[in-house]
């Protein structure tokens, strides 16, 4: 089988908004976007409840991410939808669960195989609770959508909004807990296992 289309359209949206985004925390993770490579694999499409919540006309979003959230709006139905965590880890709560997702358009996995980078967007819906947790590779947020109380490192909770980055360093604690909104969130990882399961508490 040969690269769909879409696909395409995806790998373009997530890895423009990486190169042209004028940010320095996005700036770390340019060259390991430059480096990746464009191997592809057909992915499975699974939904997630989560995914309902990518609705333009709903949220207000970052002018900057309206390209991208038009490509992932326009291509929902057919990406992998996934969750890092299952009910009976007992990880984070149940209703983080029953509202979050993640499509991941670059990494390990595919659509496009990177073990140096992994990109792709994640969904949380209002008043949930993402606890601390930690992992090896160096993650930054891009707030495409909604807010959130961010807890990361020994800094006090802060508040952030569509426009906003979060840079996480690695192995560094971090977590958040949605407003009344939901969040839409550009994510980046590099170095480290780009798959490892988070780490809880402090
Ligand atoms: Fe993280």
């Amino acid at each position: 089988m040969s690269v769909q289309i879409e696909d395409l359209e995806l790998l373009d949206a997530v890895r423009d908004f990486a190169l042209d985004h004028p940010h320095p925390d996005v700036g770390r993770f340019r060259a390991s976007m430059r480096a990746r490579c464009d191997c592809w694999q057909a992915v499975t499409p699974t939904y997630l409840a989560a995914a309902d919540l990518l609705d333009a006309s709903r949220l207000s979003i970052d002018p900057r991410a309206g390209t991208l959230m038009s490509v992932f709006e326009r291509h929902k139905k057919r990406l992998r939808w996934e969750q890092s965590y299952k009910k009976e880890q007992g990880l984070v709560p149940d209703a983080m669960l029953a509202g979050y997702g993640f499509a991941e358009i670059i990494g390990r996995h595919g659509p496009f195989i990177s073990e140096r980078i992994r990109a792709g967007i994640g969904i949380w819906g209002p008043n949930i609770v993402y606890p601390v947790h930690k992992h090896k590779a160096e993650e930054v947020y891009v707030l495409i959508a909604g807010s959130a109380e961010f807890t990361v490192g020994a800094a006090a909770e802060r508040r952030h909004s569509a426009g906003d980055i979060v840079y996480i360093e690695s192995n560094t604690p971090h977590g958040f807990r949605t407003t009344g909104q939901s969040l839409v969130v550009y994510y980046l990882w590099q170095a480290g296992d780009l798959r490892q399961q988070s780490q809880f508490g402090e």
